[in-house]
Formats: C-alpha cells, structure tokens, sequence
C-alpha cells in the first residue's frame, strides 16, 4: 500500500483563499500535515470556509493576510509558522495574476505589475523560506509556473516571460540548496478551471474560446485538484531524488 502522508510537517501556499492554490491547501490537509498557513490578499468567507475543511483533516490552520510582492508580509508568513509550530517543511509559491492583453494593448504599468506579482512574489517566499530550511534539516519549495513559462503563452507578453522566469528561479534555487537538503520543483499548468481562466475566457470571442478548448488533446480543462496532486507528489518524498524540474498538467497540450 502506498500511503501520502505528510504528517508532521507544516506547510504554506501563498495566493489560497481560491482557485489552484485552494486546492493545494486542501491537498496538503488531507495528507494530514500537522500545520497549514493560507495566505491570500484578503481573507474573505472562501478562506475561512477552507480553514474549516483543513481543519476536519486533524490539520491546524492559520489564515494570514498579505501581499506576497511585499518582503514584510512574507517574511512574516516564515515566522509565523515558526512561532506556532517550530518548524516549516513545505513552502507553496502560488500567488500570481494574469491581465488579458496582447503584445499591443500590454502598458509598461502592466508589465511591472505581472512581472511582480508572479516574478518577486516567488523570488522573495524561496529566498525567505529556505533561509529557514536551510539550517533547520531541509524542506521543499513549490514554484507556480505555467505552460506559458514553457511555450511562451499565447495572450500578454508579461505572462509567459514572468512563469518562464520561476522557471529558471527553480532551477537556480535547486542547484544551490542541493546541499542543505531542500529540493524546489515547479508545477506548469495548462488551462485549469479557475476564476483566472474565467476572466481570461470573458475576453474571447467563441471562436477564439473553442480554439483554446480544442488546442487541448484531452478536450477539456484541468481541475484545480489535478494540479494539487501533483503538489503532494512534489511534497511527499515519493519525489525525494526530484529537484530543479517542473511537470506540465495539460492534459497533453504542449503549444
Ligand atoms: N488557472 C490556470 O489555468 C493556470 C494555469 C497555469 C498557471 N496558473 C497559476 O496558478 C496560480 C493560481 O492561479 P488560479 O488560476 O488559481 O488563479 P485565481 O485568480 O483563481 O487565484 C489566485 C489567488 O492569488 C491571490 N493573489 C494574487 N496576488 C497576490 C499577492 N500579491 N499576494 C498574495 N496573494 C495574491 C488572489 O487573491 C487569488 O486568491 C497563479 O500563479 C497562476 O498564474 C494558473
């Protein structure tokens, strides 16, 4: 019998009052981790009713409000695991946004603000959480990329260069905490249904919606569990000789 169990170990997924981020949280939950930070912008009712699930799974929870672009609002995230339970074992780099633009309608304001959001929000939680693990036995470090980061997205410019990015960030942060025992591996979704791919659906006419739908080999979009579980196995140590790789949930699409 193979058994997933993070018993133990206390974990934090950035951007989780909603969507994939949500869904990792959960997963993490049912994995049975001792201590789960959720962390968004706003904690609203989507959070605390997610705090309520975890909870059924035996796992402690806090919610914490902050922005993952600030170096404050994460390194308090670190602390505050530390401070409540000893320790932090997983750090989940979720948080991220996407603007519905093309190469011409992309402002430099926008590029800033997606550049940071998805670029310094990862760069600041891998730098802040492994300079805990690094002297307290290891961890592991969960970076959200895309397909986008791979392929180079097909809508904004900002995008794709800010999940190809945490790309090279992963690789980067895994060939230089090798040694301390952490690993850091990234996640590369394709087209998963959440309220980001809701907004971003609102802006194409039906012919450019069905061409996405049907760019997709398995005909459908993701779930945001099907992203969580390949979290877990990034999580678990059934991933234990894994770093500096990503794994792309698409259902097979690859452009
Ligand atoms: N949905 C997809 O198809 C898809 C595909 C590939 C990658 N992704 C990535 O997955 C991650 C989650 O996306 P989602 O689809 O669940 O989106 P979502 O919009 O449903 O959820 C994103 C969450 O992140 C939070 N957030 C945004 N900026 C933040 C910040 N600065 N600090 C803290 N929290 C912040 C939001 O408030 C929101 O709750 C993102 O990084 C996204 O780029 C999504």
């Amino acid at each position: 019998m193979v058994n997933i169990s993070l018993k133990d170990k206390v974990v934090i997924v950035t951007g989780a009052a909603q969507g994939i981020g949500r869904a990792i949280a959960l997963k993490m939950a049912e994995a049975e981790c001792k201590g789960l930070i959720v962390n968004d912008l706003r904690i609203d009712d989507h959070a605390r009713s997610l705090a309520k699930e975890a909870e059924s799974y035996g796992t402690e929870v806090l919610l914490i409000q902050g922005d993952m672009c600030k170096e404050k609002d994460v390194q308090k995230l670190i602390d505050s695991a530390i401070t409540k339970w000893g320790r932090l074992d997983i750090m989940v780099n979720n948080a991220g946004i996407a603007k519905a633009n093309d190469l011409f309608t992309t402002c430099g304001e926008d590029w800033d603000l997606v550049i940071t959001v998805n670029l310094r929000s990862v760069f600041l939680g891998m730098k802040y959480s492994a300079e805990y693990m690094k002297t307290h036995g290891g961890g592991c470090i969960i970076n959200m990329s895309s397909i986008a980061g791979i392929t180079g997205g097909n809508t904004s410019p900002d995008y794709g260069a800010s999940k190809a990015g945490i790309l090279a960030l992963t690789k980067y942060g895994a060939k230089l905490l090798a040694k301390y025992g952490i690993r850091v591996n990234a996640l590369a979704p394709g087209t998963i249904n959440t309220d980001m791919i809701k907004r971003n659906f609102e802006n194409l006419d039906d012919e450019a919606r069905e061409k996405r739908l049907t760019a997709i080999p398995m005909g459908r979009m993701g779930t945001p569990e099907e992203v969580a579980n390949v979290a877990l196995f990034f999580a678990s140590d059934l991933s234990s000789f894994i770093t500096g790789d990503s794994l792309m949930i698409t259902g097979g699409r690859n452009t």
